[in-house]
């Protein structure tokens, strides 16, 4: 990766109780002129509070410490300092131990007794395979959405949110749902306001891709258990983006979606609303009984399209469907109706239809216009930061930050205040299960 350019030191710290493993690793480290030990700890919380204060790259971390162990300490220093790459250092692989460590955010393992070649290895892999975080941090830090505060301030004991839900959806696949769902998300944050990206995507979610997350754990872990849902658990779940963002991601493997139910994704998505102020939900293309799920739970529904004329097409069945639920709630009026990779008049042509003629058309006004632009919305996810954060001053960064801000007016200015999911559900159940056929 860093092939070419000069290489840059690699702080570490190393974090453990016995006095002697600690000089040991210290001694082999020494001879590399890349690395760095800027600190040594021997007990989980003086790791935690050296953490903060030296910000390594690399954290060595033994499991079995007294006061605080290394599983606890790998969580604390993972949220409070996120350019850092925790690597266990185990007796033996433990499955058990290992697969908690990786909930609590660490990276990688290695197996003690410990050879230096590993050890070297091992922390240049994780060190380099964490450089989008430290260019996210980097360019966030500075301003643009940048509260990364939000990211490292200590999560209450209770965390309390408005919960306004927004479903982003289109009936036209690839039409943008996953990029402006990831775009309003980010471009909510606030250094008081918290948001949570649901991918609902179960099968084939791409929010981590968009994003540049990786993890072991996403909403199966949560739906398997949705009777013991607590703070903690979600908290080992969601994934912090660079940006503050939280994200719950999909699946890995589409198999896995068989096992979720709709019903067990409403209750984690009841338990988490009352955490965040804001839960943006990305969805699959297909109109079934857990999209209807989503429509119902939603305060706005982003509805995106195209302007091409399969697309409209698609949106006015969409539009029918949701004029025909007659129950307050009513789904049609929480449509935000978007259009993405609008072209210019000048580069207009190859079956593009004009704005206008979709809105008169569809009889239905154009909330945000969302300018075409491959290259920026490529490059935005190759390198995992939303055109909110780094290109919010031009197009399209600019539109995708416009709709987050109509959006937070429509939903601030809404009389009465948000609804609890779960009371919203029971409202227009009623009309919508008469029209699908009462399943689910
Ligand atoms: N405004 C835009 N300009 C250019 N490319 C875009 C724009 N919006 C989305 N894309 C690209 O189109 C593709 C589909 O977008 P995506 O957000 O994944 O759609 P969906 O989630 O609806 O399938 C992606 O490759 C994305 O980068
Ligand atoms: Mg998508």
């Amino acid at each position: 990766m860093s092939s070419g350019t000069p290489r840059e030191v690699i702080k570490v710290l190393i974090v453990d109780d016995i006095p002697d493993t600690r000089e040991n690793i210290r001694k082999l480290l020494a001879f590399e002129a890349d690395i760095q030990v800027v600190g040594m700890a021997g007990t989980g919380r003086e790791a935690v509070r050296l953490a903060t204060e030296t910000r390594p790259d690399v954290v060595l971390m033994d499991i079995n410490m007294p006061d605080m162990d290394g599983i606890t300490a790998t969580k604390a220093i993972s949220t409070a300092v996120r350019t850092a790459a925790v690597v266990i250092m185990s007796v033996q692989s433990e499955p058990g131990y290992l697969r908690q460590a990786m909930l609590a955010g660490a990276r990688d393992y290695l197996t003690k007794p410990i050879a230096s070649e590993e050890l070297y290895a091992t922390i240049r892999r994780v060190y380099e395979r964490n450089e989008p975080i430290r260019q996210q941090e980097a360019m966030l830090g500075a301003a643009a959405v940048g509260h990364v505060e939000t990211a490292q301030r200590p999560v209450a004991a209770k965390q309390v949110g408005a919960g306004h839900v927004i479903v982003v959806y289109s009936p036209q696949g690839g039409a943008g749902v996953t990029t402006i769902a990831t775009n309003i998300a980010a471009a909510l944050i606030r250094p008081e306001t918290r948001v949570l990206l649901i991918d609902c995507n179960l099968q084939f979610g791409d929010v981590d891709a968009f994003l540049n997350l990786q993890s072991q754990s996403n909403i199966s872990d949560l739906t398997k258990v949705v009777s013991d849902l607590d703070q903690e658990l979600i908290d080992n779940v969601l994934v912090t983006h660079g940006s503050g963002l939280k994200v719950l991601m999909a699946p890995s493997h589409p198999e896995a979606a068989y096992d979720i139910t709709t019903e067990a994704v409403r209750q984690v998505i009841g338990a988490v609303t009352p955490l965040y102020d804001y839960i943006v939900i990305d969805t699959p293309v297909q109109y079934d009984d857990l999209t209807l799920k989503l429509f119902e739970l939603a305060e706005k529904i982003v509805l995106v399209a195209v302007p091409t004329i399969p697309s409209v097409r698609n949106t006015r069945k969409m539009l029918e469907i949701f004029d025909n639920v007659e129950k307050p709630p009513k789904l049609s009026d929480k449509i935000v109706f978007v259009l993405n990779r609008t072209v210019s008049e000048k580069e207009r042509g190859r079956g593009t239809v004009p704005a206008e003629s979709i809105a008169a058309h569809l009889k239905k006004d154009v909330a945000m216009s969302i300018p075409l632009d491959e290259r920026a919305v490529l490059t935005s996810v190759n390198q995992g930061v939303p055109l909110v954060a780094k290109q919010k001053s031009r197009s399209p960064g600019r539109e995708l930050a416009d709709l987050a801000e109509l959006l937070r007016k429509m939903i601030e200015t809404d009389e009465p205040p948000a609804q609890p999911a779960e009371q919203q559900m029971q409202r227009s159940k009623s009309g919508l299960r008469a029209l699908f056929g009462g399943t689910g």
